[in-house]
């Protein structure tokens, strides 16, 4: 396979007037991968994802998309397909049409039977003759991907494509983004579920307030070795309790209950410490029934590093 890469970007700047959108970004994504962004609101995903389907120029750092330089003036780069704040369609046009309306716009005659095969994929095939305006935002999300997939990208940028999908829904659209990786396509889409993205992406980039924290494969990203909270059950919840208590580098941590829920208990800890404390456990005669950590390492993760230049940018 190919190993250009899809995008590369170094030191991408954007502002609009007063805000730095982005600040000085990095990304590197490879062909056939699929690379999530992250970030909370406002983070600037938005922004990006639209700088790389040539909805906006940068107004610094250098931008290559599939091997070419992005310049200065508006034009959607060769090979790149997406959208950015919800897909656009016509209301009063079937699902079949708005394809049809859109190829013709870019200039093509879309064959039947390539129309066919994207509502095909995406799972509208039942409705593709119904108007578009009664369709859900999760249908519409179809449709979407649908015109993205007719032009057969190399890069393939979504932004926030699981919104309004239901679970069914959400993972055929993650197997119909992982063939098309398999298939070579670089796939760039944001979300702001950690879930989703442990699910999808071999790759995330972490943007807080503009800015990149993390950048790289996603198993680095949950292997960190850092604190998390666990859910501890056992047989003598109140002996356990005492007993995390005072072992050092155990913190018990009121997990948000009031009054304490005597029988769960909380406690934060990196994974040494935590092995420690079920060998002390075990020793003083309390079963273990169930250890768990209350939020994904990855979340945990995310979570840490957006706090952390939150905190710096005040
Ligand atoms: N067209 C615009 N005009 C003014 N400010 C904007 C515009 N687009 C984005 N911003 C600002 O840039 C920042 C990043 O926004 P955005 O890229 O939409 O973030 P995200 O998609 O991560 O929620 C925010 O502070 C937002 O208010
Ligand atoms: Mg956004």
């Amino acid at each position: 396979m190919d190993t250009l890469p899809a995008i590369r970007a170094r030191g991408i700047a954007k502002r609009f007037g007063d805000v730095i959108a982005l600040d000085d970004v990095d990304l590197e994504v490879t062909q056939g991968r699929i690379h999530g962004l992250v970030g909370p609101n406002g983070a600037g995903k938005t922004t990006l994802l639209g700088l790389l389907l040539g909805l906006a120029v940068a107004d610094g750092g250098r931008l290559e998309i599939l091997g070419t330089p992005v310049g200065r003036t508006l034009v959607a780069p060769e090979g790149v397909a997406g959208f950015v704040d919800g897909p656009g369609h016509y209301p009063s046009l079937t699902a079949r049409q708005n394809l049809a309306a859109l190829a013709a716009l870019r200039g093509r005659e879309a064959p039947t039977a390539g129309i066919d095969d994207v509502l095909g994929q995406v799972g509208l095939t039942d409705v593709a003759d119904d108007r578009a305006r009664g369709f859900s935002l999760g249908m519409r999300q179809r449709l979407g991907l649908a015109a993205a997939l007719l032009t057969k990208p190399r890069l393939l940028v979504l932004d926030e494509p699981s919104n309004g999908l239901d679970p069914a829904g959400k993972k055929h659209i993650h197997g119909v983004l992982g063939r098309l990786a398999a298939d070579g396509t670089a796939v760039v889409l944001s979300s702001h579920r950690m879930d989703d993205l442990e699910a999808l992406c071999s790759d995330v980039t972490i943007l807080s307030t503009g800015r990149v924290v993390y950048s790289g494969p996603l198993s680095r990203l949950a292997a960190e070795n850092r604190e998390l909270d666990y859910r501890v059950l056992t047989s003598d919840p109140k002996a356990a309790r005492v007993l995390a208590a005072g072992t050092p580098g155990i913190q018990v941590v009121d997990d948000g209950t009031t009054p304490p829920d005597a029988e769960q208990l909380v406690v934060r800890a990196r994974v040494p410490v935590l092995d420690e404390l079920v060998v002390q456990l075990v020793h003083a005669g309390i079963a273990l029934r169930e250890l768990a950590p209350v939020v994904s390492p990855l979340e945990a993760a995310f979570l840490a590093l957006t706090e952390q230049q939150q905190e710096a940018g005040r």
